[in-house]
This record gives structure tokens, C-alpha cells and sequence, in this order.
């Protein structure tokens, strides 16, 4: 932990838009964590020109450059410790971390996903629940267990459903409650107020 905050590091496979709101939470002087480092699994994620931007040390752990699932979460464990991690945030990382990861690092990777879970776990959730004919939708942030979009929750944001939503809309609609939990959701972990 540097100067009282935590260390946190934010995984990204694209487009990195939890990432910039959780890096701009972090930039206010009382927010309890510090985004210390990105990691990608993808060379051209679209959020790697962010953190750049925020000066921010980024590693890129690609399977392709392993022996497998082990040797590449063995790896990505070895980068978080040399940067100190507290915790780590997925953002958007479409690639499933292994077991023995995931206990090693349990109580301390948290996830964001779109939708109200344990409603609609993987992918297309908004297309899914438009065609369920649901009246509400949303997002949630949990701890990361083994079980994929499984975990306790830290926390949910209920977003309506409007007539004539397409799931582009929906997308939209969830995407701006997203990037305000997370940003609630990580502060809360920093602050040890919401515990595994
Ligand atoms: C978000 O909808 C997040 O909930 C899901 O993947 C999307 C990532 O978007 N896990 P972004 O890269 O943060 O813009």
C-alpha cells in the first residue's frame, strides 16, 4: 500500500471504460485505492491508449505466449506481486482466470458485469433480457470465485428497461450505472467496508 491507499491493478480486454472511471475515482485525493498498473491479455485493447495516457504501467500476459491456462496466471500473479497489488479490478477481461488463481488471490478480485446477478450470467445479457421481456435490467459488482459471474455481491444497480429499448440502448443506459458502482464498489473494498 503506497501512502494509505491501496494498490490496485485493473484487467482489460478492449474498450476500458470501467477502467478510465475507476482511474479518474482514483484521482481524488481521499478515494482509498491508487490504479498502479493495467494488465491486458490483448496487445490492442482500446484501453491500453488510456492508461497510457495516465502514465499508468501496463503489462500485456497473453496466453499465446504461454505453455497454457497455469503458466499464464502463474504469470500474471508474478506481475501483481512485483507491483505490490492489494486488489485487483476486471474491467471488461474476457478470459477466464484458473482455479488456483482465483483461490490465491480470493477476497480481492472483484468483477463488473451487466447485469443483475445471478440473472443472466455471460454474454449478450442486454439482448437476453430484452428478449425475457424483462422491465428492468443492471449491472453488479461481486468478488471473483472460480465460478464464472458467481461470488458475493458488493453491490447492484437496477436500470429500467424503456419501451423501444434495442439492446445498444440498454447497453448505454447499463454502461453509465456501471461506471458509477464501480467506482462506489471498489471504494468500499478499499476500505475493508465490504469484506469477502
Ligand atoms: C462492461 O459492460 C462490463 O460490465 C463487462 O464488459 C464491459 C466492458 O466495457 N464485463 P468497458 O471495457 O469497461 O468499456
Amino acid at each position: 500500500m503506497s501512502a494509505g491507499k491501496k494498490n490496485t491493478v485493473i484487467f482489460i480486454s478492449g474498450r476500458g471504460s470501467n477502467m478510465e472511471q475507476l482511474i479518474k475515482a482514483s484521482l481524488s485525493p481521499n478515494y482509498p485505492a491508487k490504479i498502479i498498473g493495467i494488465i491486458s491479455n490483448k496487445p490492442d485493447a482500446k484501453g491500453l491508449e488510456i492508461a497510457k495516457a495516465h502514465n499508468i504501467k501496463m503489462a500485456i500476459i497473453s496466453p499465446k505466449d504461454f505453455s497454457g491456462k497455469k503458466a499464464t496466471d502463474e504469470a500474471i500473479s508474478k506481475q501483481l506481486e512485483q507491483w505490490n497489488t492489494d486488489i485487483i479490478c476486471l474491467a471488461g477481461y474476457m478470459r477466464l482466470l484458473g482455479k488456483d488463481f482465483c483461490k490465491k488471490w480470493q477476497g480481492k478480485i472483484i468483477n463488473i458485469h451487466p447485469s443483475l446477478l445471478p440473472r443472466y450470467k455471460g454474454l449478450d445479457t442486454h439482448q437476453r433480457a430484452l428478449e425475457a421481456g424483462e422491465i428492468e435490467h443492471g449491472c453488479t459488482v461481486h468478488f471473483v470465485t472460480y465460478e464464472m459471474d458467481d461470488g458475493p455481491n458488493i453491490g447492484q444497480v437496477i436500470v429500467p428497461i424503456e419501451i423501444g429499448d434495442d439492446a445498444k440502448a440498454l447497453e448505454k443506459r447499463v454502461l453509465k450505472a456501471e461506471h458509477h458502482l464501480y467506482a462506489w464498489a471498489l471504494e468500499q473494498v478499499a476500505l475493508d467496508k465490504i469484506k469477502f
